[in-house]
């Protein structure tokens, strides 16, 4: 039983581990999350005395978090202890869909472009008060439930000013702050209002040590603190080296060689951890009877035996460059007919934050552009794109199982699961089509067929690359991307983090 101050590992995230639904009579159900940190602090196991802060986000989360008191019971949670903050909806809307993702996404992403370029009016002074507010709410909650020195590990851009709230509050906890993003590079950050861009950056720095999921994101936060802050950048030997080649730069847990960030007398210990893929679980999972049974669903609408597939799996999100990805697979069509009947493009692209005019334009435009392409190219026994926009994740498994190749081009993406995921579950080994500019470049660019994302013929070349790539050839290349994206697990990935924080 976890009582107040008393969880030595707590962990606070926007979308927690859980999230609710009415049931028709008024009851609620509890569906557990996927994702690398719901397997990560599964690692510390059911015993250790964790709890796990995030935000109710809807009126059935609210619902939950009212009649659980202060906590929802770990059963009910599936496995952690959940502390699901009831924020009011308006402060939340403000918080999560105002600064979060149609500010701090954009900017981390690159996103602006006219004429959806940002202004900062009253409106987002409103919004910041609220992202002050919401962040302020998580401070309170975690300095409640941590135990006298215990590990706070705050998660992304929705908690960048928590670190150093949390710090005035309770100095003696060790806080750790992990980004999931891109960090946008000085120039563009920018962008930002000075006092919103100080204001972030400090939050961070509020951390012991903020982290981040490859180098290249660590160091354009590092740039940033020293042109926006004027902080001073040490790097330590040994990890410079490394980091010169390209490489992770260390072993991530926190040895010596990390950069430090020094800002009004305090110091934050940069460090990089590159989240992999469950090996193991998706093995198994995709093994399921749910899975098969979609398999087959799916081989129905690809229609011929022969015919090769180019899978794609993403939210319907503005940086998976998911339209573009489209126009290249129509430039295949046309430019080389021999592949027309002879190629299906399977793409799921599942709805997300449609609360945001600018992504419901995009989920329909992903429609559009695809439907167009169908109506062009369609025969009565062949639709060049089966395009499903509904969330199903044995579905997903399932196309991942069938991928010949695998389309990720995001315009920038902090990993980019999807890349490291489809090699490892494939059932006849995958050609993988990325983006340079995916985190997961770093680790997989050498077996990949790599692009540039805003490079449509250039994408249609590499379809066209990976789709002839000799079967010998795949099934080596598919080991050794396998290989790659597996090196950091969710388990290891999580603990590496800790062991790095504690050892601050
Ligand atoms: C990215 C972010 C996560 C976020 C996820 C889904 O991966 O880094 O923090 O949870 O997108 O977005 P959503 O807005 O639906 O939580």
């Amino acid at each position: 039983m976890v009582t107040e101050r008393s969880a030595q590992v707590v962990v606070a995230s926007n979308r927690g581990p859980v999230a609710h639904a009415f049931t028709d009579d008024g009851g609620l159900t509890a569906r557990r999350g996927g994702g690398g940190l719901v397997s990560g602090l599964s690692a510390i196991g059911p015993d250790a005395d964790a709890v796990w802060v995030c935000a109710a986000l809807g009126d059935a989360d609210r619902e939950a978090a009212r009649r659980a008191g202060r906590r929802l019971d770990a059963g009910d949670a599936g496995g952690q202890a959940v502390r699901m903050l009831d924020i009011p909806s308006e402060t939340f809307a403000a918080a999560y869909n105002g600064v979060a993702n149609s500010v701090l996404w954009f900017v981390h992403h690159l996103l602006y472009q006219t004429p959806l370029e940002p202004s900062f009016d009253a409106e987002f002074t409103r919004q910041w008060a609220a992202y002050e507010t919401y962040n302020a709410a998580f401070a309170d909650a975690l300095a409640e439930e941590a135990a006298d020195g215990a590990a706070v590990l705050v998660q992304d851009y929705h908690l960048a000013l928590t670190p150093a709230l949390l710090r005035e509050r309770r100095p003696d906890l060790r806080i750790g702050h992990f980004s999931h993003t891109p960090w946008a590079p000085p120039d563009y950050f920018r962008l930002l209002p000075d006092a919103t861009a100080a204001a972030v950056l400090r939050g961070i720095l509020g951390a012991d040590r903020a982290a981040f999921l490859t180098r290249r994101w660590a160091d354009a936060f590092t740039a940033c603190c020293a042109e926006v802050l004027g902080a001073e950048v040490t790097y330590g030997e040994a990890d410079r080296g490394e980091a010169g080649g390209g490489g992770q730069g260390g072993d991530g847990r926190g040895g010596d060689g990390e950069p430090r960030v020094t800002y009004e007398g305090r110091t934050t210990r940069i460090g990089v951890h590159g989240l992999g893929a469950d090996g193991e679980f998706l093995r198994e999972r995709s093994r399921r009877t749910d899975v098969t049974e979609r398999i087959g669903r799916l081989r129905e609408q690809i229609g011929g035996t022969d015919r090769h597939t180019v899978v794609r799996v993403d939210r319907t999100e503005l940086s998976k460059n998911i339209v573009r990805g489209l126009h290249a697979y129509r430039e295949l069509l046309t430019e080389r007919p021999e592949w027309r009947e002879r190629v299906v493009h399977l793409a799921l692209a599942y709805p997300s934050r449609q609360d945001l005019a600018v992504y419901r334009d995009y989920t329909a435009e992903v429609a559009r552009v695809a439907e167009k392409i169908n109506a062009d190219f369609g025969t009565p026994g062949w639709t060049p794109v089966v395009l499903h926009v509904k969330d199903d994740f044995a579905r997903s498994l399932a196309a991942y199982r069938l991928a010949d190749v695998a389309l990720v081009n995001p315009i920038r993406d902090g990993m980019n699961l999807v890349a490291k995921e489809i090699p490892v579950v494939s059932d006849a080994g995958c050609a993988l089509v990325l983006s340079r500019e995916a985190g997961a470049y770093e680790e997989l660019a050498d077996d990949a067929v790599t692009v540039n994302p805003y490079d449509v013929t250039a994408t249609a070349h590499a379809l066209h690359e990976a789709l002839t790539m000799g079967a010998e050839e795949r099934t080596a290349r598919t080991a050794r991307l396998a290989a790659a994206a597996t090196a950091l697990p969710p388990a290891e990935w999580f603990l590496a983090q800790l062991e790095a924080l504690r050892g601050v």
